[in-house]
């Protein structure tokens, strides 16, 4: 079993009082790969006071000097790019290369917004009171954004250090103290969590003032609960499933960010550029073997192109590599045994209601071949729940209606895209579906990472986005000057 990972309080690297560890199961070998600290709800209460005292001081840090320790932070995290991949690889089985971009992503993200920081944290507003009825010009008000406190940043396990610091960042920027609890993709398994706290050490490594990040491991059934309900938490931002919908119901009254599940339409009329289509399904629909908020996981095409999609998207399909991530494979293990049961569940439902099999339905322990799925009707599971995996319903619709109609209808309203050659359809389109973002003649995505990111109804509550976040983890003070 060897080490156990240490977490991290009061700037240095703690063993657990309780003895205890949590481990993580490697998708691939289904080994356990590394142990983390079960932390204890007294070590949570430590950290939460720790944190209170240091954010008093680093909100009278000026912020020129809280972005260079970010900028250092960002470079150091590229500087350690390779490591913190191998932990990615082995923990989430994320394509060796895919990686690394994420580490490299991330130390832009984190540069992005010391810049941004500093150019919107730095200004304010001068209001008078003459332009409101019944005032003379005797009022003048002062407002700047002034730090929250102490964030609770919680990512998932697909992106377990880019969601990370795009929570990090804005944060300590903003003049907060950061508390990370690292993904728990079920009570038992953290899958992610020595990625980030690798990720943590480099924020170590740049210097912060100790108290300032910690970043707590263990059981979601022991601290859960007690960090999202625990009095000192000023904010919480999360990205994740449907716990998040449990969060936000116990949550005291606190800004919440949400990033929780998404049924991505990709709609397609009969004008589009087919071979572009069929491009953006598979990478959109497999990538990461679709274990992303944003994937597409409903095709809705128009009738009479759909052969035509469905051939040219099985004949890529048919050249993805399947296989282990370290050997760069396109689709790898999902993140655990219980993922892929639900996978297949889904799956199997299609099947016994008439769905056709375009490819063979294959699986290997976690590893779950792709799979394209035509002639899904609405009657079946997988044409409105999120598979999270390496396969992909497609809907054929008779008129664009018929498609916004089944957008609309689902609970989830993340990202949606629109295929058509007509400009002025596809922005009719997007006004209405009922998603937070919707791109035309592309799948969808997250980044640029500045880029505004939010979704509607079971999505998410708030948006994201280095600008949005940095402003939802800052409050609004006033000074009003009063003249005689
Ligand atoms: O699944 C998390 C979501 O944020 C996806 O991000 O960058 O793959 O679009 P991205």
């Amino acid at each position: 079993d060897g080490e156990v990972y240490k977490y991290y309080a009061d700037g240095e690297w703690r063993a657990s009082g309780s003895g205890k560890s949590v481990a993580i199961v490697n998708p691939t070998t289904r080994q356990t790969q590394y142990r983390v600290q079960a932390c204890t709800q007294e070590e949570v209460n430590k950290v939460m006071e720790g944190a209170k005292v240091a954010q008093k001081a680093w909100a009278r840090t000026p912020l020129w000097k809280r972005a260079e320790l970010l900028h250092k932070a960002a470079a150091i995290l590229k500087e350690h790019k390779a490591p913190i991949a191998e932990c990615l690889v082995k923990e989430i089985a994320k394509p060796a290369k895919d990686a690394v971009t994420e580490v490299v992503r991330s130390g832009d993200l984190v540069s992005y917004t010391a810049e941004e920081g500093v150019r919107i944290l730095g200004e304010g507003k001068l209001l008078v009171s003459d332009s409101f009825p019944g005032n003379e010009r005797n009022k003048y008000c002062l407002s700047s954004k002034v730090p929250l406190g102490i964030v609770l940043a919680i990512p998932p396990f697909n992106y377990p250090v880019n969601l990370a610091v795009s929570k990090i960042g804005p944060a300590l920027i903003a003049g907060n103290a950061l508390v990370l609890k690292p993904p728990t993709q079920c009570l038992l398994c953290n899958q992610g969590a020595v990625a980030a706290l690798h990720m943590v050490h480099c924020f170590h490594l740049a210097g912060f003032p100790k108290g300032l990040i910690s970043c707590v491991t263990g059981k979601g059934s022991e601290i859960g609960d007690f960090l999202t309900m625990h009095p000192g938490v000023n904010c919480i931002s999360f990205t994740g499933g449907d716990t998040g919908i449990a969060i936000s119901k116990k949550a005291g009254m606190v800004p919440l960010q949400m990033e929780l599940g998404g049924k991505d339409a990709c709609i397609v009329l009969e004008d589009a550029d087919l071979d572009l289509v069929a491009a953006n399904i598979v990478k959109g629909g497999f990538s990461y073997s679709g274990q992303r908020c944003t994937a597409v996981k409903v095709v809705l095409i128009m009738e009479t192109v759909a052969d035509t999609v469905v051939e040219k998207v099985n004949a890529k399909l048919a050249k993805l590599k399947v296989g282990p991530p370290e050997d760069n494979c396109d689709i790898t293990p999902v993140v655990t045994e219980s993922s892929a049961n639900f996978i297949e569940g889904l799956v199997m439902d299609a099947k016994e209601k008439g769905a056709t099999f375009c490819q063979e339905y294959r699986r290997e322990g976690n590893l779950i071949w792709p799979l394209l799925l035509d002639h899904v009707r609405p009657d079946m599971r997988i044409a409105w729940e999120e598979p999270f995996g390496p396969v992909l319903p497609v809907i054929r619709i008779n008129s664009v209606e018929e498609g916004i109609h089944h957008c609309n209808a689902s609970n989830f309203g993340l990202q949606g895209c629109v295929f058509t050659r007509d400009i002025n359809k596809a922005i009719m389109i997007s006004d209405a579906m009922e998603s937070g973002t919707v791109q035309i003649n592309s799948a969808p995505a997250r980044g640029p990472d500045h880029f505004p990111f939010q979704g509607l109804k079971d999505s998410g509550i708030g948006s994201q986005g280095i600008t949005n976040s940095i402003n939802m983890m800052t409050k609004v003070k006033s000074t009003v000057i009063n003249l005689p």
